[in-house]
């Protein structure tokens, strides 16, 4: 890849997406996002020099022409549908756009020549963890359409990666959780399935209270362990990543996340000390497909591309998610 070529960010119009879009740009990067904007958020593009595609991925005819248009030298893929539930009672939409989808993509980065590609993988591509901290040799057994979906492009990789030479990342992130540090962007999912702005929405009190899915797991507090790994060192890795394979290094498969897990009470305790306040909460049964514990064994990251997580403190993280929610999505992004 040349420099002077710019990177395709597919669904860089929303959360992971639009923080790596804003850190490619404070790198010199060219950025062209392409996005159909069915849960993207365009006025989270906040740097003028971005172009921005509206668009959907599977599209070949718009794929042709923005490949012919604009000289592209990578491809990071964030677009997905990422609800586990919904993937349980509608697999098609998840087959769908998470791969076949991205099969018309991959076919039109070969017809033009483009050859590296970073993969938001996930976690979820592991299932039930028969141990932890889970490294990249756990055994990747999904245990919904989700989480099949993602894994099933990781092997489609694997297979142009060895017919056709492309390059690729396949990144595993555990949980993405915070925002930009000036708390112009930030994180909006509608609906909003993830913890941390869940809890936080509680604690400026447009959400009257937190569930707390099931306190009978067999961890120390009862709740479930997860791996909190900041939005703005997810970004970091893509751009490594990016680095890496341009410069030779061969098609590789990582985890991201910080290697520490933090437990559902212990999250919203810190979330307590960070906003002042005290959050309703309110105990439910647990969720079916919920794992006691997922945590990141992070050291193949570090081995390869240099990357450790900066956001190591749970309250920093909260602290930036905080700055967002108290901040800026009150009056920008609230619809
Ligand atoms: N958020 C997490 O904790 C997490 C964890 C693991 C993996 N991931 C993966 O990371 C990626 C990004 O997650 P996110 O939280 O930023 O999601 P998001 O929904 O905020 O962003 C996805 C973007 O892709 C766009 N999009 C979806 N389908 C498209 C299509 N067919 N064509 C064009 N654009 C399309 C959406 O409009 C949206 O802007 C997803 O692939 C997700 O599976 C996320």
């Amino acid at each position: 890849m040349k420099d002077s070529q710019a990177i395709l960010v597919v669904g860089g119009a929303g959360y992971i997406g639009s923080h790596t879009v804003r850190q490619l740009v404070s790198n010199g990067k060219k950025v062209v996002v392409l996005d159909n904007l069915v849960y993207g958020h365009p006025e989270a593009l906040v740097d003028d020099e971005v172009v921005f595609i509206e668009g959907d991925l599977g599209h070949r005819d718009l794929l042709d022409k923005l490949f012919t248009e604009h000289d592209i030298g990578a491809v990071m893929h964030f677009a997905a549908y990422a609800y586990v539930g919904e993937s349980v009672t509608a697999p098609s939409k998840y087959y769908g756009n998470n791969l076949a989808a991205p099969l018309v993509l991959l076919d039109a980065m070969r017809a033009h020549g483009v050859n590296i590609f970073i993969f938001s993988s996930t976690c979820a591509t592991y299932g039930n963890p028969q141990y932890v901290p889970i490294d990249e040799k756990h055994p990747q057994n999904p245990i919904n359409p989700y989480g099949a979906s993602k894994l099933m492009l990781e092997r489609v990789l694997a297979d142009y990666s060895h017919a056709y030479g492309l390059k690729y990342a396949a990144l595993r992130y555990f949980n993405a959780s915070g925002c930009s540090l000036d708390g112009k962007i930030g994180e909006d999912h509608n609906p909003e399935t993830h913890l941390i702005p869940l809890v936080l929405e509680a604690a400026a009190g447009t959400r009257k209270h937190i569930t707390i899915f099931g306190t009978d797991y067999p961890t120390p507090d009862g709740t479930c362990i997860r791996d909190y790994i900041h939005v703005n060192d997810l970004a970091r890795a893509h751009i490594l990543a990016i680095d890496k394979l341009a410069a030779g290094t061969d098609s590789f498969q990582c985890n991201l996340g910080t290697g520490i897990g933090h437990s559902v009470k212990a999250l919203i305790s810190a979330a307590e000390r960070v906003t002042g306040t005290t959050i309703p909460v309110v105990i439910g049964e647990r969720r079916a497909g919920d794992p006691p514990e997922l945590v990141a064994a992070p050291a193949k990251a570090k081995e390869l591309l240099g990357w450790e997580a900066e956001y190591k403190d749970l309250d920093m993280i909260l602290t930036t998610a905080w700055a967002w929610t108290n901040g800026s999505r009150k009056g920008h992004f609230d619809s």
